[in-house]
Protein backbone atom coordinates (compact mmCIF):
# COMPACT_ATOMS: atom_id res chain seq x y z
CA UNK A 1 0.00 0.00 0.00
CA UNK A 2 0.84 3.30 -0.75
CA UNK A 3 1.91 6.04 1.80
CA UNK A 4 -0.75 8.98 1.85
CA UNK A 5 0.58 12.62 1.31
CA UNK A 6 -3.04 14.03 1.40
CA UNK A 7 -4.26 15.90 4.42
CA UNK A 8 -6.40 13.97 6.50
CA UNK A 9 -9.00 16.91 7.51
CA UNK A 10 -12.34 16.04 6.55
CA UNK A 11 -14.20 18.59 5.18
CA UNK A 12 -17.50 16.78 5.52
CA UNK A 13 -19.37 17.90 8.47
CA UNK A 14 -21.01 15.47 10.88
CA UNK A 15 -24.05 16.30 10.36
CA UNK A 16 -24.14 15.26 6.38
CA UNK A 17 -22.30 12.06 7.17
CA UNK A 18 -24.21 9.22 6.60
CA UNK A 19 -25.00 6.35 9.02
CA UNK A 20 -22.96 4.14 10.38
CA UNK A 21 -23.67 0.40 10.12
CA UNK A 22 -22.17 -1.64 12.49
CA UNK A 23 -23.85 -4.30 12.10
CA UNK A 24 -21.52 -4.64 8.99
CA UNK A 25 -18.51 -3.57 10.87
CA UNK A 26 -19.02 -6.88 13.02
CA UNK A 27 -19.25 -9.34 10.40
CA UNK A 28 -16.22 -8.29 9.10
CA UNK A 29 -14.77 -8.57 12.49
CA UNK A 30 -15.98 -11.73 13.03
CA UNK A 31 -14.43 -12.87 9.82
CA UNK A 32 -11.12 -11.78 10.81
CA UNK A 33 -11.71 -13.23 14.59
CA UNK A 34 -11.72 -10.32 15.79
CA UNK A 35 -7.27 -11.25 15.28
CA UNK A 36 -5.53 -7.57 15.94
CA UNK A 37 -2.44 -8.46 13.54
CA UNK A 38 -5.26 -8.32 10.83
CA UNK A 39 -6.24 -4.94 11.18
CA UNK A 40 -5.01 -3.58 8.38
CA UNK A 41 -7.30 -6.14 6.20
CA UNK A 42 -10.08 -5.28 8.46
CA UNK A 43 -10.02 -1.44 7.73
CA UNK A 44 -9.92 -2.62 3.88
CA UNK A 45 -13.00 -4.75 4.04
CA UNK A 46 -14.61 -2.11 5.84
CA UNK A 47 -14.00 0.43 3.24
CA UNK A 48 -15.20 -1.93 0.58
CA UNK A 49 -18.75 -2.89 2.59
CA UNK A 50 -19.23 0.94 3.26
CA UNK A 51 -17.25 3.40 1.16
CA UNK A 52 -14.88 4.57 3.70
CA UNK A 53 -14.01 4.68 6.98
CA UNK A 54 -16.87 6.92 9.27
CA UNK A 55 -15.20 7.64 12.65
CA UNK A 56 -17.83 5.34 14.51
CA UNK A 57 -16.91 2.42 12.80
CA UNK A 58 -13.07 3.33 13.87
CA UNK A 59 -14.35 3.72 17.28
CA UNK A 60 -15.69 0.41 17.09
CA UNK A 61 -13.14 -1.37 15.85
CA UNK A 62 -10.96 0.08 18.39
CA UNK A 63 -12.95 -0.97 21.32
CA UNK A 64 -13.65 -4.61 19.79
CA UNK A 65 -9.50 -5.38 19.27
CA UNK A 66 -8.01 -2.97 21.77
CA UNK A 67 -6.40 -1.42 19.99
CA UNK A 68 -5.36 2.49 20.74
CA UNK A 69 -8.04 4.84 18.83
CA UNK A 70 -4.72 6.62 17.83
CA UNK A 71 -2.94 4.07 16.28
CA UNK A 72 -6.02 3.16 13.89
CA UNK A 73 -6.24 6.52 12.50
CA UNK A 74 -2.73 6.48 11.99
CA UNK A 75 -2.97 3.33 9.52
CA UNK A 76 -5.97 5.19 7.84
CA UNK A 77 -4.19 8.24 7.55
CA UNK A 78 -0.84 6.62 6.48
CA UNK A 79 -2.14 5.05 3.49
CA UNK A 80 -3.44 6.85 0.29
CA UNK A 81 -6.09 3.81 0.09
CA UNK A 82 -7.78 4.84 3.09
CA UNK A 83 -10.69 7.85 2.99
CA UNK A 84 -12.02 8.77 5.76
CA UNK A 85 -14.63 11.21 4.16
CA UNK A 86 -17.81 9.23 1.96
CA UNK A 87 -16.97 9.54 -1.73
CA UNK A 88 -18.60 12.51 -3.30
CA UNK A 89 -21.55 11.80 -5.87
CA UNK A 90 -19.31 12.34 -8.33
CA UNK A 91 -15.62 11.89 -8.53
CA UNK A 92 -12.79 13.42 -10.03
CA UNK A 93 -9.79 11.22 -10.19
CA UNK A 94 -6.56 13.06 -11.53
CA UNK A 95 -3.68 10.46 -12.80
CA UNK A 96 -0.26 12.00 -11.40
CA UNK A 97 1.81 9.03 -13.00
CA UNK A 98 4.78 10.39 -14.62
CA UNK A 99 3.25 10.88 -17.90
CA UNK A 100 0.74 12.87 -16.55
CA UNK A 101 2.94 14.38 -13.93
CA UNK A 102 5.56 16.19 -16.33
CA UNK A 103 2.58 17.43 -18.86
CA UNK A 104 0.75 19.43 -15.79
CA UNK A 105 -0.96 17.29 -13.89
CA UNK A 106 -0.23 18.38 -10.56
CA UNK A 107 -1.16 21.77 -11.44
CA UNK A 108 -4.24 20.32 -13.08
CA UNK A 109 -4.91 18.67 -9.42
CA UNK A 110 -4.04 22.07 -7.47
CA UNK A 111 -6.67 23.88 -9.64
CA UNK A 112 -9.28 21.18 -8.96
CA UNK A 113 -8.50 21.82 -4.85
CA UNK A 114 -8.77 25.56 -5.50
CA UNK A 115 -12.23 25.62 -6.79
CA UNK A 116 -13.70 23.12 -5.24
CA UNK A 117 -12.32 24.15 -1.36
CA UNK A 118 -11.23 20.50 -0.92
CA UNK A 119 -7.78 18.94 -0.62
CA UNK A 120 -7.10 15.68 -2.75
CA UNK A 121 -8.58 12.42 -1.11
CA UNK A 122 -11.59 14.68 0.42
CA UNK A 123 -14.67 15.11 -0.50
CA UNK A 124 -16.89 18.29 -0.67
CA UNK A 125 -19.21 19.81 2.26
CA UNK A 126 -22.29 18.99 0.09
CA UNK A 127 -21.09 15.40 -0.54
CA UNK A 128 -21.16 16.27 -3.94
CA UNK A 129 -17.65 15.86 -5.28
CA UNK A 130 -14.98 13.77 -4.57
CA UNK A 131 -11.05 14.31 -5.38
CA UNK A 132 -8.54 11.55 -6.00
CA UNK A 133 -5.25 11.13 -7.33
CA UNK A 134 -4.29 8.04 -8.91
CA UNK A 135 -0.80 6.35 -10.72
CA UNK A 136 -0.63 5.62 -14.16
CA UNK A 137 -4.42 4.30 -15.55
CA UNK A 138 -2.32 3.39 -18.87
CA UNK A 139 -3.73 5.76 -20.80
CA UNK A 140 -0.45 7.92 -20.99
CA UNK A 141 -0.78 9.03 -24.57
CA UNK A 142 -3.44 11.40 -24.08
CA UNK A 143 -2.37 12.65 -20.37
CA UNK A 144 -2.55 14.81 -18.02
CA UNK A 145 -5.66 12.42 -18.04
CA UNK A 146 -8.43 13.00 -15.28
CA UNK A 147 -11.33 10.57 -14.94
CA UNK A 148 -14.62 12.02 -14.13
CA UNK A 149 -16.84 9.35 -12.43
CA UNK A 150 -16.49 6.69 -15.63
CA UNK A 151 -14.89 9.41 -18.14
CA UNK A 152 -11.76 9.46 -19.73
CA UNK A 153 -10.57 13.16 -20.23
CA UNK A 154 -7.63 13.23 -21.85
CA UNK A 155 -5.42 16.24 -22.77
CA UNK A 156 -6.58 18.08 -19.30
CA UNK A 157 -5.13 21.76 -18.61
CA UNK A 158 -5.87 24.07 -15.90
CA UNK A 159 -8.79 26.13 -18.32
CA UNK A 160 -10.56 22.77 -19.13
CA UNK A 161 -11.16 22.22 -15.00
CA UNK A 162 -13.40 24.96 -15.07
CA UNK A 163 -15.48 23.86 -17.95
CA UNK A 164 -15.86 20.22 -16.94
CA UNK A 165 -17.48 21.68 -13.27
CA UNK A 166 -19.92 23.73 -14.77
CA UNK A 167 -20.90 20.94 -17.21
CA UNK A 168 -21.73 18.91 -14.00
CA UNK A 169 -23.37 21.81 -12.11
CA UNK A 170 -25.66 22.39 -15.15
CA UNK A 171 -26.24 18.58 -15.23
CA UNK A 172 -27.31 19.02 -11.43
CA UNK A 173 -29.20 21.89 -11.91
CA UNK A 174 -31.52 19.81 -14.65
CA UNK A 175 -31.79 16.97 -12.62
CA UNK A 176 -33.20 19.33 -9.56
CA UNK A 177 -35.39 21.15 -12.23
S1 LIG B 1 0.86 8.42 -16.35
FE1 LIG B 1 -1.21 9.08 -16.47
S2 LIG B 1 -2.13 7.54 -17.67
FE2 LIG B 1 -0.08 6.88 -17.51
Amino acid sequence: MAPSNASSASTVEESTMPETDLSAVNDILEQHEYDQTELIAILLNVQDALGFLPPPALTHISEQLSVPLTEIYGIATFYTQFRLTPPGRHKFTVCTGTACHVRGAVQVVEEFERRLCICSGETTPDLEYGLETVNCVGACAIGPLVIVDDEYHGEMTTMKVPILLRRLERARAEVSE
